[in-house]
């Protein structure tokens, strides 16, 4: 029986109103308050981290919101555990635009506290997690989709969930879709020490390609080993390009996944064999520039710009991900490093220190009052 059959099952068989699938059970307690008047009814209250101007992690406040009512189709989510992502900076500094004031975040586990009218398959007290639109998960409570909602097995707790959701199925993403890795196979993984590059070096060592990763300093280069790289490069003290040619006997890798983008992306170019494909998936150190097609056809190169969003779109595709994701969670295949955690009130302290490179592996909120 595949996953997506699976769990379609257990949304039917969903644990009551008290139980908690952690192996430290966490008590179910409403946090909205109801305190605001709007007409005859009373809004919920929750405390949630909010951006009314762009700008650096001083912009991320910490106040009070509505939140409403689950509308048709809708689930409340009480958060036990909120995942931060690059994406979540691009957004508070408006290289992708929202509409302010807005509460960030594009990931948690939770409890169900409220469901919308005639939703079935859902209930409150079942333990979800979610990744990606809509955004606002770096609050309390949160109302989404039903169908963006994953059930959580038993067997994952609440932080590692939330570390891995969107990272995880990033990698199961670029790994199995974008470009199949298969054994014989060199990848070049940029920031491999980061949360999605963390996993992709150890997903990627498991399904037998050599791994060459890329990384700052010392400490995220003995991680990056840990994680299956059999060769890290060191960037600040190596050039990237020469050590990959030495690596590779002169021929290049397969495919490079890049997230860091502009101060990368010539060099990913140059790393790549003939027929290589450069998947650039973030920007973490700024847009690209344009790419000429003449880059590509010197070595008849194969260029894309994925997002995770449009190949998780329908909810076949969202099981199958997240599924793949926990069952090597489950297997050991994948070891997620929950290297941060931070009050939700003090998430600009982890957008600060991410942007400062000073993070490895994942970084968690866990929501405060
Ligand atoms: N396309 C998609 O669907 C998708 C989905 C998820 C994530 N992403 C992208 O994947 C990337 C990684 O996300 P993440 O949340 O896991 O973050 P992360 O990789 O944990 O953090 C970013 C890392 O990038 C490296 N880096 C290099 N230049 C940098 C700079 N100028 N500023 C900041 N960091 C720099 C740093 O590692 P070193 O210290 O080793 O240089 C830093 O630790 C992001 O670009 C994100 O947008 C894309």
């Amino acid at each position: 029986m595949t996953y997506a059959v699976l769990h379609r099952l257990r949304l039917c068989h969903s644990p009551p109103l008290t139980t908690s699938t952690t192996t430290t059970p966490r008590r179910y307690s409403p946090t909205a308050v109801r305190c605001r008047c709007s007409g005859d009814n009373e809004m919920p209250l929750v405390k949630a981290i909010r951006v009314h101007d762009l700008g650096g992690p001083e912009v991320m406040r910490w106040e009070q919101v509505e939140v409403g009512e689950p509308k048709d189709g809708e689930i409340r989510v009480k958060n036990t555990a909120i995942g931060v992502n690059f994406i979540d900076i691009y957004f508070r500094q408006g290289v992708y635009s929202a509409p302010r004031p807005f509460v960030p975040g594009m990931e948690a586990v939770g409890v169900v506290t409220a469901v919308g009218p005639g939703l079935t398959g859902r209930k409150v007290g079942d333990v979800v997690a979610y990744a990606g639109k809509p955004m606002g998960s770096y609050a309390q409570e949160h109302i989404i989709p039903a169908c963006v909602a994953v059930p959580l097995p038993p067997s994952i707790d609440h932080n590692t969930a939330a570390a891995v959701m969107l990272k995880g199925m990033t990698a199961h993403v670029l790994l199995r879709r974008v470009f199949q890795v298969q054994t014989g196979h060199s990848v070049l993984v940029h920031a491999a020490a980061g949360g999605v590059g963390s996993l992709l070096c150890q997903w990627a060592n498991a399904l037998g390609a050599t791994v060459i990763g890329t990384v700052s300093n010392e400490e995220k280069a003995a991680q990056a080993a840990q994680d299956g790289c059999h060769h890290v490069i060191i960037y600040t003290k190596e050039d990237v390009v020469t050590r990959v040619k030495e690596i590779t006997a002169g021929k290049g890798v397969n495919v490079v996944y890049d997230s860091v983008g502009k101060d990368t992306y010539k060099g990913s170019v140059e790393c790549l064999e003939s027929h290589g494909m450069l998947v650039s998936f973030g920007q973490s150190s700024g847009t690209p520039d344009p790419i000429p097609l003449s880059d590509l056809a010197a070595k008849s190169l194969f260029l894309t710009r994925p997002s995770l969003m449009h190949y998780t779109a329908t909810r076949d595709e969202l099981l199958q991900s997240a599924g793949e994701v926990f069952a090597n969670v489950a297997s050991g295949v994948l070891r997620i490093r929950v290297n941060h955690t931070y009050p939700l009130s003090q998430a600009a302290r982890a957008h600060a220190d991410l942007q400062a490179r000073k993070t490895s592996g994942s970084i968690v909120l866990i929501p405060d009052d």
